[in-house]
């Protein structure tokens, strides 16, 4: 049966609320329900590619606040397959988070590689470099018959991400792909319990955002939209020439927006002004992993000799289980030199606690009705110095 066993109805199970909006700024706070639980927004989703968020317990995700977690079909098609996650009950019982799930197509990964992806008729293929080199075929059909075997609660279409700069004929063709990929991945989905995003392409050409969400408009109605392309390799500025008037002028209010794999702390509270509503990014585990924290003094690098006797913790205003727990930065410095996984553990459990907790704040703000104020303090901080 479907989740709960309950008779689906998806006009229940995947309604978006919005709360509050801001009055100076585009932010507003809302809440979208899912078969797994309700998401307060605006929100950071911690990424579990492989059915893990690495060296994070869901015990600990959940005791973090986290609401929603990340995943990826093509990775999890490639180890340990979908059949197998399908015969043990789907993502949500294999990795032992009853919370909401959101897994992403693998348009992302199919396009990473230039070199390695030929277009055909029905679909693509290209080369699993992460794993053993091997050339795989994919249709929208496939990507939602597997992103269905797996379970999550919101589903992402299969899409072309282009690279930055592109030539405009190149996005063009992405946008065109992408739409057609839409309406073949609509159709494909069949499971109430589930939400199925449509991904808003582009590049960095607003006429060719607008173009891409109004095919996704016109198509079919979708719950929620992702916006792709973005954070491959342009710079702050580009990005939110395209992304402001996209967000806060063409895009629909009654509908979650997420902005997929993006970004620094300092992006998304600018993002969130925007009135983009979900994100995700590895930067979180990845940099911890790298002896990196988020802090209120900005971003440290806890490899560094000037914290080999520091007794302070990782942030003096952090609440997460390593800064509460009373661990120095003494003694993380100590765990990343001698490469202890305990450090990354620590500086993973601190970073995603970061990252919630500034989602937590601004939407308090947004309700508060003083987002503006928080985006003019955030950039006088030394927290906005995060790269
Ligand atoms: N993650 C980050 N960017 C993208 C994108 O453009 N498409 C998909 N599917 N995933 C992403
Ligand atoms: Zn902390």
């Amino acid at each position: 049966g479907w989740g709960r066993g309950e008779v689906a109805d998806e006009g229940r199970w995947f309604t978006y609320d919005v709360v509050a909006t801001d009055p100076a700024t585009h932010a507003r706070a809302g809440v979208f329900h899912t078969p797994h639980g309700d998401i307060p927004t605006p929100i950071f989703m911690p990424v579990g590619t492989k059915a893990t968020v690495k060296g994070l317990l869901p015990s600990t995700l959940e005791q973090m606040g986290t609401k929603i977690l990340l995943s990826n079909t093509y990775h999890l098609s490639m180890r340990p397959g979908a059949d197998l996650v399908a015969a043990r009950g789907g993502l949500h019982d294999f990795m032992r988070w009853q919370g909401p799930i959101l897994t992403d197509s693998g348009g992302f990964q199919a396009f990473s590689h230039e070199e390695f992806f030929r277009l055909s008729d029905e679909g693509v293929r290209f080369r699993a470099v992460d794993y053993d080199g091997s050339w795989v075929s994919w249709t929208p059909e496939e990507n939602m018959r597997i992103a269905q075997q797996l379970g999550a609660d919101i589903v992402m279409q299969l899409d072309q991400c282009v690279g930055w700069p592109a030539p405009r004929d190149k996005v063009e063709r992405s946008v065109e792909l992408s739409s057609m990929w839409a309406d073949r991945c609509f159709a494909a989905h069949t499971r109430p319990d589930q939400a199925l995003f449509g991904i808003v392409q582009g590049g960095m050409d607003l006429d060719l955002r607008v173009r891409s969400l109004r095919h996704l408009q016109d198509s079919g109605d979708f719950p929620g939209y992702g916006i792709g392309g973005y954070s491959v390799g342009e710079d702050q500025t580009t990005m939110f020439e395209s992304l402001a008037p996209l967000v806060s002028e063409h895009m629909p209010m009654g509908k979650p927006r997420y902005l997929m794999g993006v970004g620094t702390p300092s992006t998304l509270v600018h993002a969130v002004g925007c009135g983009v509503d979900m994100f995700d990014c590895v930067l979180p585990t990845r940099t911890a992993r790298m002896g990196t924290a988020f802090s209120s003094e900005g971003r440290l690098n806890l490899k560094n000799a000037r914290f080999a006797t520091d007794d302070a913790p990782i942030d003096p205003a952090c609440h997460c289980p390593a800064c509460a727990g009373g661990f120095t930065r003494a003694y993380v410095h100590h765990l990343v030199r001698q490469r202890e996984m305990l450090g990354s553990i620590l500086l993973s459990q601190h970073n995603v606690c970061y990252v919630l907790d500034l989602m937590r704040r601004a939407r308090q703000v947004i309700i508060d009705g003083t987002y503006a104020d928080f985006v003019a303090a955030w950039d006088q901080s030394p927290a906005s110095r995060d790269w």
